[in-house]
């Protein structure tokens, strides 16, 4: 695997490619990889594509009380990892790179970037999007690929596509988890011991969630108040968003029917907020009836 850090070399290994007669795919990252990464490499593996890793630590998304110092930087084990999965370029620019004095764009996507960590982390999605746009300028990939444990930057980043009709199909994958459920993430080294384990309170928050509504339970407020007591039912964790939205713009629903309906969760142990979703759709609720 290359690893490439300039942008005009990057363009020629992006055009060789092109010229082998391979499509292109991006997973953008910011390094510190993990299983939940790794999925996204492997989706984005196909026959007669070539995968192209980011990883860059975007300062621009970190808020000013926000530690991007603080965030975990491991390039050697990163590189050995993507070697092992079989990425096959790895572009990982400098700042200087991304952002060159002068730098002074910046894109904001309204709506449904304004609630939840939009409201929590001003400037936060900003940063995102406008990373994602230059990482999608300078690639130049037909696909790129996006958890949706990060399910609000997974729909900003679809709506900004769609908006400013950036040729790339955005592809979302579902999330990875360790064994006792929890979604795997960057920030759960920052857990104790004790948070950790309590921290399965989560993911089964999730399925008592689905157990609720499958069981028919339409009242958006009276689901909200018995997952947010659920999880409160655990010591260490206090629930800061338990929320029923709509999945594609996050707006608040009336009451839970036959369309789908996204559960949001943003769990606070100690320092650390962790973020859990799940989609239940009409579909899924008639399958978990039958079994
Ligand atoms: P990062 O937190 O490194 O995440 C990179 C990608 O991995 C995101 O699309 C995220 O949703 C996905 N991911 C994280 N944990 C996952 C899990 N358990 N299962 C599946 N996918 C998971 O998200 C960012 O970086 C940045 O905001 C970025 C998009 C790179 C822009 O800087």
């Amino acid at each position: 695997m290359q690893t490439v850090r300039d942008l005009n070399m990057l363009r020629e290994s992006v055009a060789a490619f092109r010229a082998a007669g391979q499509r292109v795919a991006l997973v953008p990252t910011m390094g510190a990889l993990h299983a939940g990464h790794v999925a996204l490499i492997e989706a984005a593996k196909r026959p007669g594509t070539k995968v192209v890793t980011s990883i860059f630590v975007n300062p621009k998304q970190f808020g000013p009380n926000e530690d991007l110092a603080r965030y975990p930087r491991r390039e050697m084990a990163d590189v050995r990892l993507l070697n092992e999965v079989g990425c096959d370029l790895l572009w990982a620019p400098g700042v200087d790179v991304m952002y060159p004095e002068g730098f002074a764009t910046n894109i904001a996507v309204a709506g449904v970037s304004e609630g939840f960590d939009g409201a929590a982390r001003p400037g936060h999605f900003d940063g995102v999007a406008t990373v994602v746009a230059k990482l999608f300028n300078q690639v130049g990939a037909d696909a790129a690929y996006f958890g949706e444990k990060d399910f609000q930057q997974l729909q900003i980043i679809r709506r900004m596509v769609e908006d400013m009709a950036q040729p790339v199909e955005v592809v979302g994958v579902a999330t990875v988890r360790e064994a006792d459920g929890l979604a795997c993430s960057s920030r759960n080294v920052y857990l104790t011991p004790e948070e950790r384990s309590a921290a399965a309170i989560v993911p089964k928050a999730l399925d008592e969630a689905e157990r609720l509504i499958t069981g028919g339970v339409t009242d958006v407020a009276a689901l909200e108040k018995a997952v947010t007591d659920f999880i409160a039912s655990e010591p260490l964790a206090k629930p800061e968003v338990v929320a029923l939205r709509d999945p594609e713009t996050l707006h608040e629903l009336t009451e839970i029917g036959e369309k789908p309906v996204l559960l949001l969760l943003f769990i606070r142990f100690g320092s650390t907020k962790l973020l859990d979703n799940r989609v239940f759709s009409p579909k899924t609720a008639k399958f978990a009836k039958v079994a």
